[in-house]
């Protein structure tokens, strides 16, 4: 299992410890939830602490942009540390034309699914995806309670990916424990996402390596 710690849940006071802290952890990648106000009804941070976070690590960055019109920022997140970007289907009004643009950085570009949003929409650009993230809360905040559909949803996703013969990565982001971790790796999850879980734990380190045995 992929496992991507949410950033969202640590310590902003101490940026630079909570991420040396999962830069040391078998954590593969960092998730950074990045949000506007407009698009996610919460704002939670931008370039300067992508940029600290990136000055810490080595892992890959997977930046899910939860904003308006995220073709107008793509480069500057690309040069601030992103290996990863996923931009939402609902704040996308020509998505093929912002997956293609994140692709042109040679990043992988991905596409995050409201929890009411079908999987059916990817159709027409499922091969054009390294990732799709599939919302199991809806955007705005850590700690939300985990929505059961997603475990159905994960599966569907998954029949779609194969009925294409396409390659494509299944993030899951929200609400995520050991316990519902399970289901979704059941279902075909590849990657887990995981905020307050990680940050709330007694050990950290210890939750992640637990999350990358699922
Ligand atoms: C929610 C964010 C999530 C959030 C997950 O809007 O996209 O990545 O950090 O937090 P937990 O794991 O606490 O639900
Ligand atoms: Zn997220």
């Amino acid at each position: 299992m992929i496992v991507s710690p949410s950033i969202l849940s640590c310590d902003f006071g101490n940026v630079e410890r909570d991420t040396k802290m999962l830069d040391a952890s078998e954590a593969d990648w960092l998730h950074i939830d990045v949000m506007d106000g407009v698009f996610a009804p919460n704002i939670s941070f931008g370039f300067p602490i992508l940029k600290s976070v990136n000055q810490h690590t080595d892992k890959i960055l997977d930046v899910h942009l939860m904003i308006v019109n995220p073709d107008h920022f793509i480069k500057e997140f690309v040069d601030a540390g992103a290996d990863i970007i996923t931009v939402h289907f609902e704040a996308c009004t020509h998505l093929h034309r912002s997956i293609q643009l994140i692709k042109s950085f040679g990043i992988k570009a991905g596409v995050a699914l409201n929890p009411h949003t079908p999987v059916s929409v990817l159709e027409e650009v499922i091969h054009d995806l390294d990732l799709v993230l599939i919302m199991s809360v809806n955007p705005g905040f850590g700690g939300e309670k985990f929505i059961e559909s997603s475990v159905a949803k994960v599966k569907k996703l998954k029949t779609l990916i194969e009925e294409n013969n396409a390659s494509v990565i299944i993030e899951v982001d929200g609400g995520v424990n050991i316990e519902t971790g399970k289901k979704l790796s059941e279902a075909g999850a590849d990657a887990l996402v995981a905020g307050s879980y990680v940050f709330k734990s007694e050990n950290p380190s210890e939750t992640i390596a637990s999350l990358k045995k699922l």
